[in-house]
């Protein structure tokens, strides 16, 4: 044998026992999957995330590994929503109101004054058609898992905005959601859409006068308040998010692993739409307690003028969204504490 094609065979030999050494943890590695979000981890989301994860590790960590990327670490919703398709992440749990290019009826949740309060978005969520909604994307490659909830939506601005007037000429930044945005020119302001991570940069620069709505635990962890000297308790819609997956990918794992993954998602669900009001609750109360940023509430008298101005919103989308969607949710409110 040549001197070089013993080097040849010694070194084919090397490789081979190497890979026998690193066989049996080569065959153990886990799964990864990769959970980008945009928000803190002290919020309803970001606690649903890092609990998935840790149950994952418990239950599953020989076998699935998820790896947790917070305030738009790895993506931006709507880089995120790209790279979903694409399999560079596997799961998001983006708000209803970035999937409306996916599914025409997941704008339901954008419209105006449509659910009463997060138990209503919950009984909604019971029912044959929101089931169904889960579903309405599946032509895009996704999957919706589970809905998992935040709060309802207050808008921030520098002036107190007690009537619907009061928002003339301000503008607002509005997440990708037409609906969003007809829901603020309904109220004469002037939509902006805006990635959440750069809105309070928005805000100190004067680009944005303030945000149309969101939730307290994102208003107080996105330290909004420090530029913003007013919010208005308007509950004028709901923030609620869709888990989702990339559809081959979630069908191609294995049975038994999807089979846990799914009991694990349906326990952390749970967990956080239990949890959601109670740490919106808490920030609310924190924004409060600040003394920098002024709450302002609003009489029935009030309310209903916000009501009656953005009305035509709904009207507008009923076709693209479905009536029956839209009766569904409204039905749901039968029942809330208003
Ligand atoms: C927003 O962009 O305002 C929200 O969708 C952020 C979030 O994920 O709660």
């Amino acid at each position: 044998m040549s001197r070089s094609s013993l080097k040849r065979a010694l070194g084919l030999a090397g490789c081979s026992l190497l890979l026998f050494a690193a066989g049996p943890s080569l065959a153990a590695d886990p799964i990864v999957i990769k959970f980008s979000h945009v928000v803190a981890n002290d919020t309803p989301k970001g606690q649903g995330a890092q609990m998935l994860q840790q149950l994952v590790e418990e239950r599953l960590g020989d076998r699935v590994k998820i790896e947790v990327y917070p305030n738009s670490s790895l993506y931006d919703d709507t880089k995120g929503l790209n790279a979903l398709l694409t399999g560079d992440v596997q799961l998001l749990a983006p708000s209803m109101a970035k999937l409306g290019q996916y599914s025409k009826s997941m704008q339901l949740y954008d419209l105006p004054f449509l659910f009463d309060d997060m138990q209503a978005v919950s009984r909604f969520e019971q029912t044959p058609e929101a089931t169904k909604l889960l579903e309405s994307m599946e032509g895009h490659g996704i999957l919706g898992l589970a809905y998992w909830h935040n709060g309802m939506r207050q808008p921030t601005a520098n002036t107190k905005m007690q009537e619907p007037r009061d928002m003339r000429g301000l503008k607002l930044r509005v997440e990708p959601s037409n609906v969003l945005a007809d829901q603020v020119k309904a109220l004469r302001a002037i939509p902006r859409k805006m990635a959440f991570g750069e809105v309070y940069q928005g805000m100190q620069t004067g680009v944005i006068d303030g945000q149309a709505g969101n939730t307290w635990s994102n208003i107080q962890t996105q330290k909004w308040p420090e530029v913003q000297q007013y919010v208005t308790e308007a509950n004028l819609g709901v923030l609620s998010y869709v888990l989702i997956t990339n559809d081959s990918f979630w069908k191609g794992l294995p049975a038994e692993v999807r089979t846990e993954l799914n009991d694990i998602i349906a326990e952390v669900t749970e967990s956080v739409n239990d949890n959601a009001d109670r740490l919106n609750n808490e920030a609310r109360q924190a924004i409060a307690d600040s003394g920098s940023t002024t709450i302002t509430t609003l009489s029935a008298d009030q309310l209903a003028d916000w009501r009656e101005a953005t009305d035509s919103v709904i009207d507008k989308y009923r076709d693209e969204i479905g009536d029956d969607l839209i009766r569904a949710a409204q039905q749901s409110n039968q029942g809330s504490t208003d």
